[in-house]
């Protein structure tokens, strides 16, 4: 029942998010590399804010997504610690039944990022890059989201907690949506 809520109640902000976001001119091929780094830092910004405030309750569910997104900046010559001053404050998560409604987000974002790194090796902007550390790919990037459903599916949850992650789910979509317009400019 967990599950099945969060999903439908999230189901219209992930439409949303999927064609307005970035990610989109991966999809079409016609990213260029600003465009790229742009995105990189997107997501380094709304997972690490969003990490940092599930790690308190679900040491298990915090992901490294926002590690991995470093790496990638880092080997582009991005700086990216500066701008989470414009977002750290705007994400809280204030016990565990939050949390579980924010890794829900972070866990199930895995499965579109698996498309994302397929369609980026027909990126011709890009083939300079020898290797992407967060769209890698990788199945087991994947396996997150298996036993975050085994773990939530496992349990039993009350209407007001069921509630309560929605609420959390949907807001970290709209976090997400809001670190998306943010748009710096690099010198390529
Ligand atoms: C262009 C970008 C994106 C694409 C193409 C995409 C695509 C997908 C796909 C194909 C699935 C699997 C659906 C299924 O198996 O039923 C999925 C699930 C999901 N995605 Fe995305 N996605 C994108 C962006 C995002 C973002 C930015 C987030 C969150 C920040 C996100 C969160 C989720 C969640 C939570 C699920 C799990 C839904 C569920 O089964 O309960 N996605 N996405």
């Amino acid at each position: 029942m967990m599950l099945k809520t969060l999903r439908e109640e999230t189901s219209d902000l992930h439409k949303e998010i999927e064609s307005d976001n970035a990610a989109g001119l991966i999809m079409d091929h016609s990213i260029t590399l600003e465009g790229y780094k742009t995105l990189l830092l997107q997501n380094f910004l709304a997972y690490r804010v969003v990490e940092d405030e599930i790690k308190p309750f679900y040491s298990e569910f915090s992901t490294d997504k926002s590690e991995r997104l470093a790496e990638d900046l880092e080997a582009l010559d991005v700086e990216f610690e500066s701008a989470l001053s414009y977002f750290k404050d705007d994400f809280r998560c204030k016990d565990k039944i939050e949390a579980l409604g924010a890794s829900y987000v972070l866990e199930g974002s895995a499965m579109g990022g698996m498309l994302i790194a397929k369609e980026l090796q027909n990126c011709q902007h890009l083939n300079m890059i020898s290797k992407h550390h967060f769209f890698n790919g990788d199945r087991k990037n994947v396996e997150g989201w298996k036993q975050f459903m085994k773990k939530v599916n496992s349990e039993e949850f009350s209407e007001d907690q069921i509630k309560k992650a929605t609420t959390k789910a949907q807001e970290t979509f709209r976090f997400f949506g809001k670190v998306f317009n943010y748009n710096p400019q690099f010198s390529v």
